[in-house]
């Protein structure tokens, strides 16, 4: 059974798109199978795992029972990724059935069998489309940006998850914090992560202890259609995702280890 892995923060530009690429090419580079999913309008997710996202069926057919998970799941190189587009942005009005937060856990299942992990991506925006991520998931990460001092959204994250764990989904756990753009010399980015330490505790969770420091290659690296192992390997971002993998393989096994998901 697959792991679900979803990345979630209110706020934009934290980092969520480019955590969701390296996590699932990471994975995948371990050997891995993969699934990753773009729940966000905007599409970066396939397009940073060099997908054409106007080409091809979306989560959108997926969501709305126009498609089946089969038909929407494309293949780049050794990724399996479920794209969207920004028609997906219309869900809120359109997709209007009982229980409308478990589209996705549903249309997911039938392929869970087949993955390692699946990797989710969310629009900055607690809508329909998150609440969809976190019901379909095992665990939540929350990339932080260190170049931005800001709690918008965080309170709200909180009583989602909650809201959720008490719900449909009382197995969702929130791994911890993976602080993004991290910048050594700067005090802005030494603030951030102390603010995200208190910001953990208060949801029960820790601050990673990797953290992805800023690096061009980074931003670089999807508009070649590569990701960041692929474009420089030795850049300081794809050190930092290579040890925050390892934290991520290794909560997993202990959660395993101490029968925490039932198989
Ligand atoms: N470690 C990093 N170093 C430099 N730029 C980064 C890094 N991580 C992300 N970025 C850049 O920051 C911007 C926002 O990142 P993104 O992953 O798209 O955030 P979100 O999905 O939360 O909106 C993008 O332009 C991305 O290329
Ligand atoms: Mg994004």
């Amino acid at each position: 059974m697959a792991h679900t892995i979803v990345l979630t923060n209110q706020k934009g530009g934290v980092g969520k798109t480019t955590t969701s690429a390296a996590l699932a090419a990471g994975l995948a580079r371990r050997g891995y199978k993969v699934l990753a999913v773009d729940m966000d309008p905007q599409g970066n997710l396939g397009f940073s795992l060099g997908v054409d996202i106007d080409k091809g069926p979306t989560i959108y057919e997926g969501l709305k029972g126009d498609a089946t998970v089969y038909e929407i799941i494309h293949r780049i190189s050794d990724i399996d990724i479920i794209q969207s587009n920004i028609l997906l942005s219309s869900a809120e009005a359109t997709l209007r059935t009982d229980n409308r937060e478990l589209l996705l856990k549903k249309l997911l299942e039938p392929v869970e069998r087949l993955y390692d992990y699946i990797i989710i991506d969310t629009p900055p925006a607690f809508n329909i489309l998150t609440l969809n991520g976190y019901s379909a998931a095992n665990y939540l990460v929350i990339p932080m940006s260190a170049e931005i001092l800001s709690l918008v959204g965080l309170v709200q994250l909180k009583e989602t998850y909650e809201t959720v764990r008490q719900s449909v989904n009382p197995n969702l756990k929130i791994m911890g914090i993976i602080l993004t753009k991290y910048e050594k010399r700067r005090k802005l980015s030494r603030d951030v992560l102390e603010m995200a330490g208190t910001v953990a505790g208060q949801l029960n969770t820790s601050v990673f202890s990797a953290v992805i420091r800023s690096g061009v290659a980074a931003a670089e690296a999807p508009a070649h259609g590569m990701n960041i192992f692929e474009y420089s390997p030795r850049s300081a971002p794809a050190k930092d995702y290579g040890a925050f993998i390892d934290e991520i393989l290794l909560m997993v096994k202990e959660d395993e280890e101490n029968g925490k998901k039932d198989e």
